[in-house]
């Protein structure tokens, strides 16, 4: 009867379990939720996900009933330094639900005096995974409680192949919605070309073949100034296509941003130190600040000269954007004004820093450093 019990419970949890993860699209939301059900069902007190990169980095995405002890700080204890199990994943040595005996992090903790343990003092490790995929580590414990049985084990095993499964599902969704934006975009950038752009021209060529056929003085005055209008209407378009779909980046940043600043008529020189070979995600941060700067440069520096240095050290990549230009009073830029503000919450969502040097009469610098490194790969 007692088996019989235990078993239907099992049943339960995986039940309640599957239908969360049957219906989830965001990735922390899931692992909360999942992670909460989870203890609840298994009568288990605290658990947390590591998330591991390529590197070894671990970050916890989601914790719940951490005891003070591990909390201390801002979570500080589970966000530094190595252990056991982090070690034992990256080493490619932990394949199952593994009972972890000493978790050093809670040593540390009560070897230090950070707090109180609630009498965590074990916990159960599980890698979480979907075929080859690796995510991270799924780990519970409970106060006194110093060893998981078999099954116990099994079933955390079981939970934490549905969870991975749900990882790479969401995953791939965000990955299928970016690349629907991405051919959206090309899609439109496509049709103005074929459409508006070609009307434009002919628009343009019309206005100066009829400025030919006519006397009238007033008449030639008012086709010169459509030949204008569409004339400008026309490079208009042609930076807007360039926005929705920059031509050359995939030779490379550089190629892009010299073709970009060739076709609004600036001169620009541009660095390179250190092999750039940044992510798809940082590439077009860098490239699209760098088109919003050449255009600041046009419309508003008056000047004759860009220098853009792109710098990689390490884990970080330094922009350095400098003109020669007239220079402004930050105070005085008009709130409605998105170019700058645009820039600086780019570079901030990638966690990086921002800094406008710039004094009139003595041109502009900005200044970005961002880390290259991307969380999970
Ligand atoms: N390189 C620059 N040289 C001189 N002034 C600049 C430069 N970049 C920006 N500015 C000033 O800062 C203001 C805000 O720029 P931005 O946020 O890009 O908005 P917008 O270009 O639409 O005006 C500009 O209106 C201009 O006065
Ligand atoms: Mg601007």
């Amino acid at each position: 009867m007692d088996e019989q019990n235990k078993e239907i419970q099992r049943l339960q949890a995986l039940k309640e379990i599957a239908e969360l993860l049957n219906e989830a699209t965001d990735l922390q939301t899931m692992l909360e939720k999942v992670l909460h059900t989870l203890l609840k069902e298994m009568k288990l007190q605290t658990g947390w996900v590591f998330f591991i990169d390529k590197n070894g980095e671990h970050r916890m995405l989601v914790d719940e009933k951490l005891p003070p002890a591990l909390t201390l700080e801002e979570k500080k204890p589970m966000c530094e330094g190595s252990c056991w199990c982090i070690n034992r994943f990256v080493d490619g040595r932990l394949h199952k639900a593994t009972n972890i005996i000493e978790c050093k992090r809670i040593e540390d903790a009560i070897e230090y005096e950070w707090g109180d343990t609630e009498h965590v003092t074990h916990h159960a490790t599980i890698p979480l995974r979907a075929g080859e995929e690796q995510f991270g580590l799924l780990n519970v414990a409970a106060p006194h409680k110093t060893h998981f049985i078999e099954e116990e084990l099994a079933l955390l095993e079981a939970i934490a192949y549905q969870i991975g499964t749900t990882i790479q599902r969401i995953r791939l969704v965000e990955k299928e919605r970016k690349y629907v934006v991405v051919a959206e975009r090309n899609r439109l950038a496509r049709d103005l070309h074929d459409s508006v752009k070609q009307l434009l021209f002919s628009i343009m060529l019309t206005a100066r073949g009829t400025l030919d056929m006519t006397q009238d003085e007033e008449l030639q005055h008012m086709l010169a100034y459509i030949g204008e209008l569409s004339q400008e209407a026309l490079n208009e378009m042609t930076l807007l296509i360039w926005q929705l779909r920059p031509e050359g980046l995939e030779k490379g940043l550089a190629e892009a941003i010299r073709n970009y600043a060739k076709l609004l008529s600036i001169d620009v020189c541009i660095q390179i130190e250190g092999v750039l070979s940044l992510t798809s995600e940082l590439e077009e941060v860098v490239w699209r600040i760098s088109q919003e700067a050449l255009h600041n440069c046009k419309k508003h520096a008056k000047c004759e000269q860009v220098f853009i240095q792109l710098k990689r050290k390490d884990a970080f990549l330094s922009i350095q954007i400098e003109d020669n230009g007239i220079g402004f009073v930050k105070e005085k830029i008009r709130d409605s004004a998105l170019g700058l503000k645009n820039m600086k919450e780019r570079i901030e969502l990638m966690n990086g820093t921002f800094c406008i040097h710039t004094e009139l009469g003595k041109g502009t610098k900005l200044e970005m450093v961002v880390p290259t490194g991307k969380g999970e790969g």
